[in-house]
């Protein structure tokens, strides 16, 4: 059975301007040291995606977008398309993001037409789940990460080897309160096991469930070292070289 991919993701949101997301991909090239284990993805803005591409091209470090639009071209005015960043050399797409609901309203419908262009286009999504305060506090955080990732019903079952789940519980972006290592892991099992539901057990042990929320260099590995936590998806401390290298450097290479 192939060991499920393993993924450490810098989401830059909107951060770094040209010349600063340039010096700081230098410095990662500079100090990543590729062991193998985990890959690494940095998700810069549109506006950089094609220099920073450029800038990766000798690099292991791969190439994602934080989003895209849902038609291949046609009039549809700021938005971006699947094959655009495709052609540009992304591999990974970053899809319902809770700030991307939250404020641009994207519902399950939105991210399914999502998550299947990213999949037309032959990369790979990284479908973003996580409940809010207010949802884990009145008992229903399984409802609603159950109800965002019964989207992936819809996909055929030959194109879940290509799909990546992010689980960010919303009270945990930004605002240093990390899921515990245990909270994640209960809720990182139920999402596996609601997959095995939905599919069958081998999809649902290959594919590969990052954490996301307040990562850091110091509180990386407990929430690594958990058997179904694949990686992480990392806001703020993506933004800074030496704390990105140090986030992968300390993360957890389980045996398995
Ligand atoms: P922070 O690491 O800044 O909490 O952000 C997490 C996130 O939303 C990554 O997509």
């Amino acid at each position: 059975m192939p060991m499920r991919k393993r993924i450490i993701a810098g989401n830059w949101k909107m951060h770094k301007t040209l010349t600063e997301g340039l010096e700081l991909v230098e410095m990662l090239k500079a100090g990543y040291e590729p062991d193998g284990y985990y890959e690494v993805v940095v998700h810069p803005p549109y506006t950089l995606l094609s220099p920073v591409s450029k800038a990766l091209e000798e690099s292991e470090i791969r190439l994602g977008a934080q989003n895209v639009f849902y038609e291949d071209r046609g009039a549809y005015t700021g938005e971006i398309s699947p094959v655009m960043l495709k052609d540009i050399g992304v591999e990974y797409v970053i899809v319902g993001h809770s700030e991307r609901r939250k404020y641009f309203h994207e519902d399950n419908e939105t991210v399914l037409k999502k998550v299947k262009a990213v999949l037309r286009h032959g990369m790979k999504p990284i479908l973003c789940v996580g409940e809010t305060l207010e949802e884990r506090e009145s008992g229903k955080a399984r409802e609603v990460v159950a109800r965002q990732i019964s989207i992936l019903k819809e996909i055929p079952v030959g194109d879940m080897e290509d799909i990546i789940i992010a689980y960010e519980p919303v009270w945990a972006i930004g605002t240093g309160k990390t899921a515990t290592p245990e909270l994640a892991q209960e809720m990182h099992a139920f999402i596996r096991d609601t997959i095995e539901k939905m599919f069958n057990r081998e999809i649902a042990i290959n594919v590969p469930i990052l954490y996301g929320g307040s990562v850091k260099p110091g509180n990386v590995y407990d929430l690594t070292s958990e058997d179904d936590i694949d990686g992480a998806l990392v806001g703020g401390a993506s933004l800074d070289a030496d704390s990105f290298l140090a986030i992968i450097k300390n993360a957890a290479r389980k045996i398995i």
